[in-house]
């Protein structure tokens, strides 16, 4: 199926947990209501919606996280239907998630963490001198000071300097899908332009990189220029569109959508 898309959510429905929660929620209700989604290689779609609306839930499950329970649905990548695939394989095929909260990974430095992830996905064993001088050379560019390098994994880092961090990662182990969960959430607005910027650099090396960015900032849409907007409402997809869309968003708020 080489002429398949990309990415594909079809009729996606995910609950909650079976567990008790204390958030006020029904074990078992879904937060995901049949989301439906199309990526085509080299697209960036950017997906919006309020608080709570099940964007984080989206991201999560599209990597396979255990945390999430898809009820209905399924999620194909390359034609292949991944949706019962473990987290780990998805990204040896070559999807990305960067996460809304970085967790910090103690006694694991960056590039060590690196390391393994690239071993992970794509079999081969780099040098530690071999990726230093790759490291680096991203590192400039995302304008990260080397010394990170040596860092545990998101240990005292600043918001910004953990999701600089993350499309560090991004750029290094070359996804095909790549999921931003508010790749921009503590972002001041040089370090926004310069997360951007990597995005836009590392696309312009991967043309056929697809990208899901979840962003609640027309500042963030501005610089990346999506080729598609979602809203997400209440665990659907209430309307898609072009810039415009988001435009009509930053004039309305979401009460004109509901
Ligand atoms: N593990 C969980 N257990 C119970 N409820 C959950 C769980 N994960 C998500 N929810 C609930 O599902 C809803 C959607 O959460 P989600 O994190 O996906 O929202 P979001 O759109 O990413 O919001 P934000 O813009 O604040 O990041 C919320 O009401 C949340 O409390
Ligand atoms: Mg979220």
């Amino acid at each position: 199926m080489t002429d398949a898309p990309l990415f594909q959510i079809e009729d996606l429905h995910v609950s909650t947990p079976e567990i008790e929660t204390d958030t006020g929620m029904e074990p078992g209700t879904d937060i995901l209501r049949g989301v439906s989604l199309t990526i085509q290689a080299g697209e960036v779609h950017a997906l919006m919606g309020p608080n709570g609306s099940g964007k984080s839930t989206l991201a999560n499950a599209l990597l396979g996280s255990p945390e999430y329970e898809i009820t209905s649905g399924r999620v194909l990548f390359k034609g292949d239907d991944i949706t019962e695939w473990d987290t780990d394989v998805r990204g040896k095929a070559g999807m990305f998630l960067a996460f809304q909260y970085p967790q910090e990974i103690s006694g694991v430095s960056v590039l060590n963490f690196l390391r393994q992830a690239l071993s992970a996905r794509k079999g081969i064993e780099m040098s530690v001198l071999e990726l230093r001088l790759s490291l680096m050379e991203w590192m400039d560019r995302l304008s990260m000071d080397a010394s990170f390098m040596e860092r545990y994994v998101n240990e005292g880092f600043s918001g910004g300097e953990k999701k600089r961090n993350e499309i560090l990662q991004m750029a290094v182990l070359e996804p095909e899908m790549a999921v931003l969960d508010e790749t921009d959430s503590g972002l001041d607005i040089d370090a926004l332009k310069t997360v951007a910027e990597g995005v836009h650099l590392i696309r312009e090396e991967r043309k056929g990189l697809g990208t899901l960015a979840i962003t609640h900032y027309q500042r963030l849409l501005d610089h990346l220029q999506p080729d598609h907007v979602h809203i997400l409402i209440d665990g659907r997809i209430v309307a898609s569109g072009g810039m415009k869309l988001a435009a009509r968003l930053e004039q309305d708020g979401y009460e004109s959508f509901k």
